[in-house]
């Protein structure tokens, strides 16, 4: 099996054409049938880190960690096996609940309560799993990233788009505030909101009120 590359910019364009591999497996995934769970995370993160570091894509950390400007610290190693087995019955409880929005804001007319709370779920759940795969960190590397696929994936999988939730410059600030009022409050809404807001983005000229 190959090994990390020991090159700083090898390992970085390695692991830049694994996340757009990863981007290509979720659309397919989410365009397909098969069963979103656990097993379809650690996927994603086996598709990014495959070229770039083999002994870690797929697999749950062996070390623990510190997440960098952040006061939150993730489990032990030896609990994210435990985690994510609970993670993963909330996850198929979750998306059991969840209607496909097809066609949403593409017609004429406004979404309807009804559609509004089918979106609002869909969204909730993608925070959820966004947030909660960062919170435990499962990963040696790259939980954010994965996070924002899986995000992606849900968003694809019941009819939206996958979006781009901006982490550059100003921006980023925003984005971690928006985690750490999940690990300290367990407020979804910050980052709910900058989910509303990246669908805001790829529907814009569609969607009226699609933050409400
Ligand atoms: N307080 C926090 N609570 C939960 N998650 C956090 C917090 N602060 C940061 N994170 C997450 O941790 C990620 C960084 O972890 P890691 O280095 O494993 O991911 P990455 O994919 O390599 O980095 P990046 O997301 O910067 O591309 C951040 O992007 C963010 O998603
Ligand atoms: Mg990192």
């Amino acid at each position: 099996m190959a090994t990390r590359p020991g090159d700083e910019a090898e390992l970085q364009k390695r692991e830049a054409i694994g996340v757009i591999r990863a981007s290509r497996f979720v659309r397919k995934y989410a365009n397909s049938k098969d069963v979103i769970d656990i097993g379809t995370i650690q996927k994603i993160h086996e598709v990014i880190f495959k070229d770039a570091w083999p002994e870690i894509a797929g697999k749950w950390r062996t070390e623990n960690l510190k997440i960098t400007d952040s006061s939150h610290l993730p489990p032990h190693h030896s609990e994210v096996s435990k985690f994510m087995d609970q993670a993963n019955a909330e996850f198929i409880q979750r998306l059991s609940g969840l209607k496909t929005l097809e066609g949403l804001f593409m017609e004429n007319t406004e979404p309807t309560d009804e559609q509004t709370k089918q979106l609002d779920a869909v969204v909730e759940t993608t925070a959820w799993i966004h947030h909660k795969i960062t919170h435990v960190h499962p990963f040696r590397e790259g939980n954010g990233r994965t996070a924002r696929l899986a995000a992606n994936l849900i968003l694809e999988r019941y009819g939206l788009v996958g979006i781009s939730i901006k982490i550059e410059r100003e921006n980023k600030n925003r984005y971690l505030d928006a985690l750490k009022q999940i690990d300290k409050q367990w407020d979804y809404e910050p980052l709910k909101m900058l989910i509303y807001e990246g669908l805001a983005d790829r529907y814009s000229g569609l969607a009226r009120n699609i933050i409400s």
